[in-house]
């Protein structure tokens, strides 16, 4: 919901609330107090809304004698439910900032804000946690464990961290996420009876096992030819807009890139782009 505040009437309509000074009268105080909570409610909510805040991010690599800058004074927002693309050329900094955003690296200087808390406050007992709880990760490589059928894959990271799911439930999520990527047949065969584009399939069920707020995907689609390239992409918009998690992925694909509601484009460590699509949902709003 957006909240408005004009000097003007106190009505609502539909999701907007108006206040208009001529019709302030002192019986309306309890009125009064009630909707200045409500806008008190709603502009924090709004705040929150921001999934991923980078605030003056810098990444500095020590190399020898010498220092990379990968990133170089980096600040946008992330809101919760978006589809959005990291683009760039090689060397760019997508994957610095994916990192950062994943708690794998920390920055040199700057916020990193997940749900509006700065991760570099965290103790390694809260990192390990918001890596399992709140953060999935789809890596590039697909990273599955050979020896591990498609379904033991999938609940590998259910079995790292505490879950409240019995036994089956557990069952029957992870064989919804399989069907959901659209993998039952191969349910009891092992990634090296898989095609590169059914690992990363696997790999975004698994990402998604644990029901994060935020899937990270480095690369998701560079091992894969254009056709699955984009059928994989087309599935995470799917899982995005069904079960509502946020997807931040990186490409240097240009055909990969538009298909996201917000774009973010980098170049030698700082932002050149970012701006969303005029179709996409706008941030904050409910539909
Ligand atoms: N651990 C590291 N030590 C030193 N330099 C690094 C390290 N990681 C990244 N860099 C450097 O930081 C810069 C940004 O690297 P990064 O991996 O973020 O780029 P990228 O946009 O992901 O590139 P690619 O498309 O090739 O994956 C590069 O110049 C890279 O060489
Ligand atoms: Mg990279």
């Amino acid at each position: 919901m957006n909240c408005v505040i004009n000097s003007g009437s106190l009505y609502e309509t539909s999701s907007y609330f108006y206040i208009r000074k001529s019709e302030v009268r002192v019986k309306y105080y309890g009125l009064i107090e009630s909707v200045v909570l409500s806008f008190l409610n709603n502009y924090f909510k709004e705040s929150v809304l921001a999934i991923v805040e980078l605030i003056d991010v810098k990444k500095v690599y020590p190399l020898g004698k010498t220092e990379v800058h990968a990133v170089k004074g980096v600040s946008f927002e992330i809101c919760k439910g978006d589809f959005i693309s990291i683009a760039g050329p090689s060397g760019s900094g997508k994957s610095t900032i994916l990192n950062m955003i994943g708690c794998i690296d920390v920055p040199t200087e700057g916020s990193v804000l997940i749900n509006g808390t700065e991760t570099g406050g965290l103790s390694d007992k809260n990192i390990t946690e918001l890596r399992h709880e709140v953060l999935g990760f789809i890596f590039q490589s697909f990273n599955l464990i050979p020896v591990l059928n498609v379904y033991e894959n999938v609940e590998f990271p259910l079995l790292l961290g505490k879950s409240d799911m019995s036994k089956k439930e557990k069952t029957d999520w992870i064989d919804m996420l399989i069907e959901e990527v659209g993998l039952s047949e191969w349910r009891n065969h092992k990634p090296n009876e898989l095609s590169g584009g059914q690992r990363q399939r696997v790999a975004i069920a698994r990402a998604l096992a644990t029901k994060p707020e935020i899937v990270l995907a480095d690369e998701p689609t560079a091992n894969l030819d254009s056709v699955t390239s984009e059928a994989i992409i087309t599935l995470m918009k799917k899982i995005n807009r069904d079960l509502g998690t946020t997807f931040i992925f990186s490409t240097h694909d240009p055909s990969i890139v538009e298909v996201a509601d917000h774009i973010i484009k980098l170049r030698d460590g700082l932002i050149t782009e970012n701006y969303r699509h005029e179709d996409s949902r706008a941030c904050g709003s409910d539909d």
